[in-house]
């Protein structure tokens, strides 16, 4: 069976997490919160896996001190979380929710209590509906919007925040959301697509540039990629992949680091964008002081006739996970790389996200997940691999410490290292929860 590579191979300052989101864990019908954008997604039929919700979920909002405990048991050394902005405030504008505030403040005490460094997500999808309703990503200002609520959340947390992330996956806030229409709005529209990506992006920075003023330190945001090969290597898969590869992996990248959209972007949105974009980019491009990648998979694509951006998603011959995700580790330690080489250049990066679905059958009242102990072992070695090519990398987060609500594929996805029985709420960990801890565990010296 294939090893994790053990804490002492790394170098000692490097940081192990586990990440959730708000969403997907805390049970959004509890303690005040609004409704948000995903309630109403899931509730129309044909969207998500039996048309389920974030209500309960894990019911971390009642249950969040054995969470906890699982993190610190399991020997690691920060916790990636979010906050949620219809918690907070459940109008998104306004009015402050202050039993969702004090929520999040004991979450963070009881972190800092168990010696797990915060590291805050901002956004990581459930938009307030009253927000939705005035077009959420689509209006321009959402940037005000967003940076009202980040103040909110500092003013009230940012004495005990280890690391604080705008954005969780920009691609699928904008992208998936409002273009391929598979996430809350889903929306199929190439101008309101366009303006999603500049909005969000705005949001960021704005927010990025405040949060700065404001003394917050340690500020990052969180970026999606998918190692994107052509299905054959004709002229027009070949273009077809390069659209897709500037879509996902670098159209975001490009604007936050370098205030530029990649021109096979522009050559499809820039009818579609806000008037006077251009005058946006040096806001977009907020100075950070670190980089998140999320990765999990490789995806082959063909040419599609028709419309920009022609591209057209086949299946690959690798072995795949439960999501149908292609297992490609290698992708990890390119997209390392080339985020350090293009884009972040010296800014410590961290893998703020990385993990499978798998079935995990309960056996004898285990979970032996080897596959996904696998999987992790593999993309370990790969950023190990990024790093003795001199990339910056300073941690690595798996996706997810709990079985949660997988968003479109409701809670049929399993990604936990720990076991979530979604009628009686009992977690246990599997066998990678196990393996983790072992090879994470200090060894005194
Ligand atoms: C990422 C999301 C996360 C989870 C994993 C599997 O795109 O950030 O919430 O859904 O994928």
């Amino acid at each position: 069976m294939t090893q994790l590579p053990d804490r002492s191979v790394f170098p000692n300052d490097f940081l192990f997490g586990v990440s959730t989101s708000a969403y997907q864990i805390e049970g959004h019908a509890q303690g005040g919160v609004g409704s948000t954008h995903w309630d109403s997604f899931a509730a129309t039929p044909g969207n998500v896996a039996k048309a389920e919700d974030g209500a309960r979920a894990c019911d971390h909002y009642h249950r969040w001190q054995d969470d906890l405990d699982l993190i610190r048991d399991g020997n690691f050394d920060v916790y990636r979380f979010s906050t949620s902005w219809a918690r907070v405030m459940p109008e998104g504008r306004g009015a402050v929710n202050a039993e969702g505030l004090d929520f999040y403040d004991r979450l963070v005490d009881g972190m800092l209590e168990r010696g797990l460094k915060p590291a805050l997500t901002l956004y990581h999808w459930e938009l307030p509906s009253p927000l939705a309703d005035l077009g959420g990503w689509r209006n321009r200002d959402v940037a005000g919007w967003f940076t009202d609520y980040a103040e909110v959340v500092m003013k009230r947390l940012g004495d005990r925040i280890w690391s604080t992330a705008t954005i969780n996956e920009f691609w699928c806030v904008a992208w998936l959301s409002h273009f391929i229409g598979a996430h809350a709005p889903g929306l199929r529209d190439i101008r309101a697509a366009a303006r999603a990506v500049h909005h969000v992006l705005l949001a960021h920075g704005t927010a990025a540039r405040a949060m700065r003023d404001w003394g917050v330190d340690n500020i990052g945001a969180v970026f999606n990629f998918e190692y994107t090969q052509p299905e054959t290597d004709s002229a027009e898969d070949t273009a077809a992949a390069r659209n897709w590869d500037a879509i996902y992996n670098r159209m975001f990248l490009g604007a936050a680091f370098h205030g530029a959209y990649p021109d096979e972007v522009l050559a499809g949105i820039a009818p579609h964008l806000p008037d006077n974009w251009q005058d946006d980019m040096a806001t977009i491009a907020a100075p950070l002081d670190w980089c998140g990648v999320n990765y999990y998979t490789r995806k082959v694509i063909a040419h599609q006739p028709g419309p920009w951006p022609n591209t057209h998603e086949t299946k690959g011959d690798l072995p795949v996970t439960d999501m149908g995700w292609e297992i490609y580790p290698d992708g990890l330690r390119h997209f390392l790389s080339m985020v350090h080489r293009d884009y972040a250049r010296g800014l410590p990066i961290y893998v703020t996200e990385n993990g499978m679905a798998a079935p995990d059958a309960l056996v004898n009242g285990r979970i032996d997940d080897r596959d996904r102990i696998a999987y992790l072992a593999q993309h370990l070695d790969a950023a190990r691999a990024a790093m003795a090519g001199g990339v910056p990398l300073k941690g690595y987060f798996t996706w997810s410490l709990l079985d949660n609500y997988e968003w479109a594929y409701g809670y049929d996805k399993r990604f936990g290292i720990v076991h979530v029985d979604f009628d009686s709420l009992e977690r246990r960990p599997k066998a990678s929860y196990h393996a983790l801890a072992q090879a994470l565990e200090r060894v005194r010296k």
